[in-house]
Order: C-alpha cells, then sequence, then structure tokens
C-alpha cells in the first residue's frame, strides 16, 4: 500500500514539474478579450487585477455594482489605458447570461474591431453550507433550485452562449479557452454541502462531456476547456463558512493564498491544460475516493460529526 502512496506522490511532483516548465507567461494575456464572471470578490476579483495588469481587455461581472465599480477603478489604477467594463447581472437568470454575453461582444468590438471571445472564466457561486431541514422540504428544494440555476446552468448557458465566438473559419492559430472554478467539494461531499457540491459535482461531468464534444467536433484545437478542482483558498465568503464551523487555527494551516491561486488558474489556461488540481495533492483525495469509498465517507461523517463546531 505504503509503494502505491509513494508511487502516486512521485508521480505528481513530476507531472507538476512538466507543467511548471511549460507555464506560459501572463504576459499572453496581452491583448486578449477576456470576461470574469463573479469578480467583485475573491478569486474573481484578483483575477481581473492580474488581467489588468497584463494587458488584456476585460469584462467583470457579477450581481453587486458598487462592488464591481470599485474592483474597475482598482484594475484602472493599475493599469490606466486598459479597457474594462463592468456588467451587473445575476447568472441564474438565462437573458442576463445573454446580456452579459451580447454587451461584452459589443464592447470588445468597439475596441478592437474584434467580436471575439479569447476567455471566458467561469468563477461566480453561491456557496451554502448549512444542514438539511427535514421540516421544510419547500425551502430546502428552493435553495437547491437557486444554487442550481446559478452555478451550474449558469455556467453552462454561458458557455454555449461564448462557443460560437470562439470559433473561426480562418486558420486559427492561438486557441481560445474556457476556464471552469470547481471544487473538491464536488468529491468530499459532506451532509452540510448538500447543495454546493451537487452542483460542483455536476458541473464536472458537464464540462467533461463538452470536452469530448469538442473533441468529437473537431473543435478541440480551437477551444480548450479547463476544468479547475480548488481545495480552500483564503477569501471572504471561504472564511466566512470554515472559521463558523471548524478550529481557526486549522483553517490558517490549510488556506491557500487568493493572489496565488488566481495566477494558476489563468496559467493553466492558457496553458489549455484539461485540469488544475489546486493544490496538487487534492488529486490524491479523487484516488482516495475512488478506492476506498466507504472508509472515506466514514471519515467525512466524523469530521462533520466530531470536528466541525455545531
Ligand atoms: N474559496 C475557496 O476556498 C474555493 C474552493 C473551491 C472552489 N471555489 C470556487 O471558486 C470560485 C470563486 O470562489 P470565491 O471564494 O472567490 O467566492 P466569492 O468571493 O464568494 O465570489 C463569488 C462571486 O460570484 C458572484 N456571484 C454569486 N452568485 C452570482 C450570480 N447568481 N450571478 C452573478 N454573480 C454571482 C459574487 O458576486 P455578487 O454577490 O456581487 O453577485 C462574487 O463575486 C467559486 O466558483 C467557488 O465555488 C472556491
Amino acid at each position: 500500500m505504503l509503494h502505491i502512496i509513494l508511487i502516486l506522490i512521485i508521480s505528481l511532483i513530476i507531472i507538476k514539474f512538466f507543467f511548471l516548465c511549460k507555464s506560459p507567461s501572463l504576459s499572453n494575456l496581452q491583448g486578449k478579450n477576456v470576461i470574469i464572471t463573479g469578480a467583485s470578490t475573491g478569486i474573481g476579483e484578483e483575477m481581473a487585477y492580474i488581467c489588468a495588469k497584463n494587458g488584456a481587455n476585460i469584462v467583470i461581472a457579477s450581481r453587486r455594482k458598487t462592488l464591481l465599480d470599485k474592483v474597475a477603478s482598482k484594475c484602472k489604477n493599475i493599469s490606466p489605458n486598459q479597457p474594462i467594463k463592468v456588467i451587473t447581472c445575476d447568472l441564474k437568470h438565462e437573458k442576463d447570461c445573454e446580456k452579459l454575453i451580447n454587451l461584452s461582444i459589443e464592447f470588445f468590438n468597439e475596441i478592437n474591431d474584434k467580436p471575439e471571445i479569447d476567455m471566458l472564466i467561469l468563477n461566480h457561486a453561491m456557496t451554502l453550507f448549512e444542514h438539511m431541514d427535514f421540516n421544510n422540504p419547500k425551502l430546502m428544494v428552493e435553495k437547491l433550485r437557486d444554487i442550481t440555476m446559478s452555478n451550474l446552468i449558469g455556467f453552462a448557458t454561458l458557455s454555449h452562449l461564448t462557443i460560437p465566438y470562439m470559433i473561426s473559419d480562418s486558420n486559427q492559430k492561438e486557441f481560445k479557452s474556457i476556464i471552469v472554478l470547481s471544487s473538491l467539494m464536488s468529491t468530499i461531499s459532506l451532509g452540510m454541502s448538500w447543495a454546493y457540491s451537487t452542483s460542483k459535482a455536476a458541473i464536472n461531468s458537464y464540462f467533461t462531456s463538452l470536452n469530448e464534444e469538442l473533441e468529437y467536433q473537431e473543435l478541440q484545437n480551437q477551444i480548450k476547456i479547463t476544468l479547475c478542482h480548488l481545495g480552500s483558498i483564503n477569501t471572504i465568503t471561504m472564511r466566512s463558512h470554515t472559521d463558523k464551523y471548524f478550529p481557526k487555527l486549522l483553517v490558517d494551516y490549510m488556506v491557500l493564498n487568493v493572489e496565488v491561486t488566481a495566477k494558476s488558474i489563468l496559467q493553466s489556461g492558457l496553458n489549455g491544460q484539461k485540469e488544475l488540481w489546486y493544490p496538487s495533492y487534492g488529486i490524491l483525495l479523487r484516488y482516495a475516493y475512488g478506492i476506498f469509498p466507504g472508509i472515506m465517507r466514514k471519515i467525512g461523517f466524523w469530521i462533520q460529526k466530531y470536528l466541525i463546531k455545531n
């Protein structure tokens, strides 16, 4: 058993080293037309700053205009000549997804005469960590519907609206990329993460199928999908949930830096990587759940029962 684990760890280090060597520079963002959803806070906000710094034309979207305006003005401070557009939208509604893509295309066409999307970053998410309330089935279904509409249907709708703007008739040299933010919580499904984990697990299946479909339709050289499986990243939203339930010392020890994470995500998208596991040892959890599902579920249950503060 021990040597299997050792082989897995060594393979991961080799893969990681291989990708690090190949990592393209973030300056490859220069002149690219990029849309970032959920850019008012957290990882999305950080990606907006990196894109601005590296010369991308950016559209940032989310529901809260005041926060988006603050992010936009910070981007302007970082890179005064870089075009940026704020679009307020609630991406659980199909109409708002259409509005985001239509206004983005108008904007890109205006600034560089190029009605194309080079990079779509599907980052927005509604998050929920709470136990199920069996006395309130209607409310439970409503919450699940809201999260699914935003996190899954919103992602799917945006990717479908975007793909036509990523396909070109000419012999396109560079590929376009769709970056999808998923979570290790799609693998470690705790009872209290029921709605969030469901949406993230569905995203994994959906975008894996979409990837296959792009290959089937011979579009794999034009569009690359990067599915990012993230662990605990030090954002306000994540801390607002974890600090409530887990010992602070443990959370402080486990969380990863937002800026470094945002850079890794953008780099893996520029690289056309199919998957990013961040941290890279997160992939071991997937193997562990595949090989010892019973034991892993028991561990998850114990964590929920004895570690989480109720
Ligand atoms: N942080 C972590 O530890 C972690 C771990 C694994 C995966 N992830 C994933 O990484 C992504 C970013 O996480 P984060 O921690 O940076 O989250 P965050 O700070 O809460 O950011 C989420 C963003 O999504 C926007 N949003 C939420 N619902 C929306 C909707 N219906 N329509 C439009 N915008 C919406 C929010 O802005 P408004 O409220 O203004 O709309 C916010 O800008 C998420 O997909 C998350 O699931 C994060």
